[in-house]
């Protein structure tokens, strides 16, 4: 079956969807049974999308598990009502006191703030690693250690890890590999296939894509499915059936949506490369981006985000850029139909174990659907808002 067939197919066999072509939004916390034996029954396979209790879910989140586990792979998919919630319960069900987790030095914001103030805390000692290390990350491995954690793309900067020689050193020690493959939804890339033990995306993304739902899923492969269903359930993340019914919805369009993101984004990405005001353009299918080759294998497609940064300015400068615009909003969110942008004026505040060789201030965009004209021309605008302001 070819993606975009996959990707209406999903999730929507008879079972879950009776003669309807949608599955039914089931809200449910109490499920009720007639019998010991079917009181039994559901017990015994209360982790096998079985009707249990609301926190394991309805018919809507069975649906949108499976979906999620034929598109992007895996044993079973964990849900979350967000995806700073897929990091941390994923994190909290494989590290304990005395762990040590490899973390990725370009990693979301949030996630290492999660490290700082809930792990380290609770005993976990988390230590940072150069995006690019590959499989340098086997010189940073100790006995202790329990989890690598990557995100490849990195969301703001864009490295592109060697995900699978960082799994296979994994694989050698028994330790357990997550990735927050966000970046690439679940079809851009096959995350099982490089070897990652789980693979997490804030659904709030490009599988919603409407920027009105928040979601997270976290999808396990065979070996760590157990744990990580049981622990999350304990911890008591669950997600709300509405809100899985429409990323379920979502699934259907993601791919052409996608496409239209990569189109669009390509074509103003290249424009930004050729402004004599940027010093460089940050897009994982680039050929200067960092793992630009690992891009090339490991990923079908790619986007609609993607960062560029400014050869000179300072905070003024860059507010005369992002204030004023027509259509791209300024916010940390990205994935929806909308354009976004959102400025950091120093990338190397944000990380401890790498190297930004840039100066001046970045900008990330998100290109939404928009028509990729209006959305230069709103950018041209901010180019001569921002040199008045140098
Ligand atoms: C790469 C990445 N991971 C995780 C998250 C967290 O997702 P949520 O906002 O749904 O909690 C985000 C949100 O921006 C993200 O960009």
């Amino acid at each position: 079956m070819k993606k975009n067939t996959h990707l209406i197919q999903a999730g929507r066999g008879k079972k879950w969807v009776g003669q309807a072509v949608n599955p039914p939004v089931v809200r449910a916390s109490t499920i009720t049974f007639d019998t010991m034996a079917e009181l039994a029954h559901a017990s015994q396979h209360k982790g096998e999308r079985v009707p249990f209790y609301g926190r394991r879910g309805t018919a809507t989140h069975f649906a949108f598990q499976e979906a999620m586990c034929e598109l992007e792979g895996g044993a079973g998919c964990a849900l979350y009502p967000c995806g700073a919630a897929a990091v941390s319960g994923a994190l909290l069900s494989f590290l304990q006191q005395g762990d040590h987790l490899l973390m990725v030095d370009s990693v979301y914001e949030p996630t290492r703030a999660l490290c700082e103030k809930i792990l380290r805390p609770m005993g976990i000692d988390t230590e940072y690693y150069d995006p690019m290390l590959g499989a340098g990350i086997a010189d940073l491995i100790r006995p202790s250690t329990k989890v690598i954690f990557l995100e490849s793309p990195g969301s703001l900067t864009m490295e592109v890890q060697d995900v699978p020689a960082i799994c296979r050193i994994a694989k050698q020690h028994d330790i357990v590999t997550v990735l927050d493959n966000t970046w690439a939804s679940p079809i851009l890339c096959r995350p099982f296939d490089m070897g990652v033990d789980i693979s997490i995306q804030a659904a709030t993304k490009y599988i919603v894509g409407h920027s009105d739902v928040m979601l997270g899923t976290a999808c396990a492969n065979e070996k760590h499915w157990p744990q990580l269903r049981e622990h999350s359930y304990v911890l008591g993340y669950c997600a709300s059936a509405d809100d899985v019914y429409q990323a379920s919805r979502g699934l259907r369009t993601l791919g052409i949506r996608l496409q239209q993101h990569q189109n669009n984004a390509l074509q103003i990405a290249r424009w930004l490369a050729d402004r004599q005001e940027v010093e460089t353009v940050r897009h994982p299918a680039f050929a200067g981006n960092p793992g630009h080759a690992e891009f090339q294998r490991d990923f079908s497609g790619s986007n609609g985000l993607f960062s560029f940064v400014l050869k000179q300015g300072g905070a003024k400068a860059v507010a005369a850029f992002v204030e004023g615009m027509q259509y791209f909003k300024m916010g940390f969110s990205w994935g929806g139909y909308e354009s976004l942008i959102s400025p950091t004026l120093n990338v190397q505040k944000l990380r401890t174990a790498s190297h930004w060789p840039y100066q001046g201030p970045l900008i990330r965009l998100h290109i939404g659907l928009e028509d990729p004209d209006d959305l230069m021309a709103d950018l041209e605008q901010a180019f001569q808002r921002y040199q008045a302001a140098l």
